[in-house]
């Protein structure tokens, strides 16, 4: 193993990605990775108040070490540095145990004219859904339009069940456990709108309760996926829209390696094996591993812990 900065590289995927200038950290061709893996900025929110209080998910129910989680959460961000993004910050708000987690509050997007938006989300707990109006401000104070879904009695989590194709051009929308079907409907119509494409996704095993556990786009044409989460027709869905799909085992998949963040040709994420290993290597992205099992301890890792800017 090649320790970078303080994190743990697999040293053959390190020795490909670096086989022209031996042992100095090369950027990949950004033309291989499009809109999605050229996000530059990245929203994360501090765990100052993190905590696990009601399980909301089945990973839920132990007590997390709260200095443990600060440590977490300070090297999920300097990886994200050293990657070569921007990370802004929101203040994290009392008693909101669960605002660490910036990817569920609102989805953000750019129109096609380049406006930037986001769409709040109606969060299923009570206690969540108190963290949207926050985030709203902070988007809006920043230029973005606000597009009220008005979702009523239906829910919409943002990121955690929202995810953009990697090319920009539509968007893979999961139900079933947080988000509502008609929650994604509405959703779906007003992205029509604006010309993005919205597929419908089910979701099945109370594990993936979230579509970001068991769906992670690495490219335009590749995705790490957990099979066993999606309804047939979903899973069908997800095969027809990706060249190349890598399936995660559930044990795999439970320990969240369908949870890592693409960044610049990185890929970080909570562990690795000689599985994921070799589908990055053919995907062309460096892991670095990133230490997240307190987040994981409230059922979230790398990949919910920010919101993707620009
Ligand atoms: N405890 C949080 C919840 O249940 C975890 C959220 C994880 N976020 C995600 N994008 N999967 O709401």
């Amino acid at each position: 193993m090649v320790v970078l900065r303080g994190l743990c590289v697999s040293s053959s995927c390190f020795r490909k990605q670096n086989r022209k200038q031996s042992g100095r950290w090369q950027f990949p061709p950004a033309n291989r990775y499009h809109r999605y893996s050229m996000f530059k900025t990245v929203l994360m929110c501090p765990p100052t108040y993190f905590d696990v209080r009601e399980a909301k998910n089945p990973y839920m129910g132990q007590a997390i070490d709260r200095s443990k989680a600060q440590q977490q959460w300070d090297s999920l961000r300097r990886s994200l540095e050293d990657s070569g993004l921007k990370v802004e910050l929101i203040d994290p708000v009392k008693d909101f145990e669960d605002m660490v987690f910036a990817a569920n509050q609102v989805f953000v997007g750019q129109a096609r004219n380049g406006e930037k938006f986001i769409v709040p989300s109606h969060m299923r707990y009570p206690s969540r859904h108190q963290e949207v109006a926050f985030y709203v401000d902070w988007f809006r104070g920043r230029g973005y339009r606000v597009i009220d879904l008005n979702l009523g009695e239906e829910y919409l989590e943002g990121h955690g069940d929202l995810l953009w194709h990697p090319d920009g051009s539509r968007i893979w929308a999961a139900y079933g456990f947080r988000s509502t079907r008609g929650g994604v409907e509405k959703f779906s119509k007003e992205m029509a709108k604006m010309g993005f494409p919205v597929t419908p996704l089910e979701l099945i095993d109370a594990h993936c309760y979230h579509l970001d556990t068991c769906l992670c786009p690495l490219n335009q044409d590749a995705a790490l996926i957990y099979p066993g989460a999606f309804s047939t027709k979903s899973l069908a869905a997800i095969r027809g829209g990706f060249a190349r799909i890598h399936e995660l085992t559930r044990d795999e998949t439970v320990q969240f390696m369908g949870n890592g963040i693409v960044a610049n040709g990185r890929f970080l994420t909570p562990r690795l094996n000689e599985h994921l290993s070799q589908i990055l290597a053919q995907e062309g992205l460096v892991p670095i591993v990133v230490d997240t099992s307190e987040f994981e301890k409230s059922g979230g890792s790398a990949f919910c812990m920010k919101a993707f800017l620009d």
